[in-house]
């Protein structure tokens, strides 16, 4: 019989592993998985003291998962940056899979994985039954150039079918989704494309600030915190073309294959950067604890990009994310064009001639009644707006709403991000971790739109704390496209 596989996590001690770790894997012992957990960081404790710590963390709901789990979780103390106390690892290792958990800074994951493979507990090629697998937490270098240098310098010790980049995002059950409602409902596939789409928005709203993260958001913001990774990956999922099958590999090749074809024009027309003001009770950006008061960082971005396909060219996709947002809201929203002919809502007294030239003109715009919105966070939700006839004796156009809510339909909802992650990690499924071409992609893509803001000096516009963002965002859209879903 095969062994059960150990879960080494590196950098036991910190915030992730009690927060989202350890419970993801409460909840997957208590469904009966079979493996074992060795927490390492540097912080000297017996194994009984990481457990009643991580015990004491864990929500009410996933106890009897830990009481499961805690007879098989150990503890060793190790400076990863010491070879030799990393070599002393492999007195505890186990003789299964073997899953490295890098819930370190940045800077340790190219030296911790030489020091594993070095200390034999990590090598590449080993068999079926023998796996040894890496995951590896965002972010994922900060630019192009410093992602490249990681990868390369992880591919000097393990193959890319043993790295796993994690990105949450893809673990929640609304982003996969995407997938699902997409390449299920056969209804929506003529109407996907160009012919039919006049523009895609994703909206990342977030009503809180910094959480406690200054000093980290300083040096990352908007667009590199959010829209490089989690943004691009649900915009990767609306726009791709549909995979032959649903392995990881047909998939991840879609994926990239969008992410490559992303591009801004004109980046001072098309973007822009903002940072929140005081307002109230809460301080503006500039005057939270821990960042510079020089601080050039954004907490806002909205830009209106385009996706070089045949499927998508001149589509607009407009992306908006933002910290002390009034409410947190992720949502795609797919406005489809109009009907060729506005045979409705004539103004009152305006003649037919005189609506057809006011609408020629731009003076005027249609309705656009067809929007299709796919809420991601907090509820998790599809509505497809269209017009109805108002009762009555004209016939006047109304908006209404076909609406789907999935706690309405399946009652509380589903597993965390993490433990749907860390069970792929386990049974050696990447469709969902992050392949090292869509990272290049993605990074090329957000350095365009920060080294254009460079280049071109754009404005740093301000928004109040609690509101929408910055007007100048609405400038996005252009004559009658419409505006922000909210
Ligand atoms: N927290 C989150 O919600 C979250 C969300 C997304 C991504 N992430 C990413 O996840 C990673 C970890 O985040 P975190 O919030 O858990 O960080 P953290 O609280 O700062 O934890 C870092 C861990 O690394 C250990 N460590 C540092 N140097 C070490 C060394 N030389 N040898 C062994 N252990 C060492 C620390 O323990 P000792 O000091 O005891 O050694 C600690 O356990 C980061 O890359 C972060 O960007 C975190």
């Amino acid at each position: 019989m095969t062994p059960p596989p150990q879960f080494f996590i590196l950098g036991a001690s910190g915030d992730l592993t009690a927060r989202k770790l350890i419970p993801a894997l409460a909840s997957l012992a208590r469904q009966g998985r079979e493996f074992s957990v060795l927490g390492l960081s540097r912080s000297p404790k017996t194994d009984e003291i990481f457990r009643a710590e991580l015990r004491a963390r864990m929500p009410d709901e996933l106890l009897d998962g830990f009481d499961t789990l805690a007879p098989r979780i150990g503890y060793q103390s190790v400076d990863l940056s010491e070879a030799g106390q990393v070599e002393a690892l492999r007195e505890r290792a186990g003789a299964g899979g073997r899953l490295f958990y890098l819930a370190l800074k940045p800077e340790l994951f190219g030296s911790t994985v030489e020091a594993l493979c070095q200390s034999g507990l990590l090598c590449r090629g080993v068999d079926e039954s023998h796996w040894q697998r890496v995951v590896v937490e965002k972010p994922f270098g900060h630019d192009l150039a410093s992602a490249r240098r990681l990868n390369a310098e992880l591919h000097k010790f393990i193959d890319e079918e043993q790295l796993y980049r994690i990105d949450h995002y893809l673990g929640k059950e609304t982003v996969q989704n995407l997938l699902g409602f997409r390449f299920h409902n056969a209804i929506f596939d003529p109407l996907w494309s160009r012919h039919h789409v006049e523009l895609v928005q994703i909206t990342v709203a977030e009503e809180l600030g910094l959480g406690g993260r200054a000093g980290y958001y300083d040096t990352t913001g908007a667009v590199r915190d959010m829209l490089q990774n989690h943004m691009l990956q649900i915009l990767a999922l609306i726009a791709m073309e549909p995979p032959a099958t649903l392995a990881a590999e047909s998939i991840r090749n879609q994926k990239v294959a969008v992410l490559r074809g992303l591009h801004l024009h004109d980046v001072g027309h098309n973007s822009v950067r903002a940072r929140y003001t005081a307002r109230g009770d809460t301080r503006g950006y500039l005057e939270e604890e821990g960042v510079a008061t020089d601080s050039m960082t954004e907490t806002y971005v909205a830009a209106r990009a385009e996706v070089a396909t045949w499927r998508w060219s001149g589509v607009p996709f407009l992306l908006r994310h933002g910290k002390r947002l009034p409410r947190k809201n992720t949502e795609v929203r797919i406005q489809f064009r109009t009907a060729p002919l506005q045979l409705f809502n004539r103004p009152e007294g305006m003649s037919e001639p005189d609506f057809r030239a006011q609408l020629e003109a731009g003076n005027l715009c249609q309705v656009r009644p067809n929007v299709l919105t796919l809420t991601l966070q907090p509820r998790e939700a599809i509505g497809l707006s269209f017009g109805v006839k108002r009762p009555g004796n004209v016939m006047q156009m109304t908006p209404a709403e076909l609406s789907f809510d999935y706690r309405d339909q399946f009652g509380e909802t589903t597993a965390p991000a993490y433990e749907r992650l860390l069970l792929d990690a386990l049974l050696g499924d990447q469709t969902l971790f992050l392949r090292s071409d869509e990272i290049d992609a993605s990074w090329r893509f957000a350095d365009e739109l920060r080294g254009g803001w460079d280049a071109a000096g754009a404005p740093m516009h301000e928004y109040a704390a609690g509101s929408w963002g910055p007007s100048a965002a609405d400038d996005l859209f252009y004559g009658c496209e419409g505006g922000w879903g909210v």
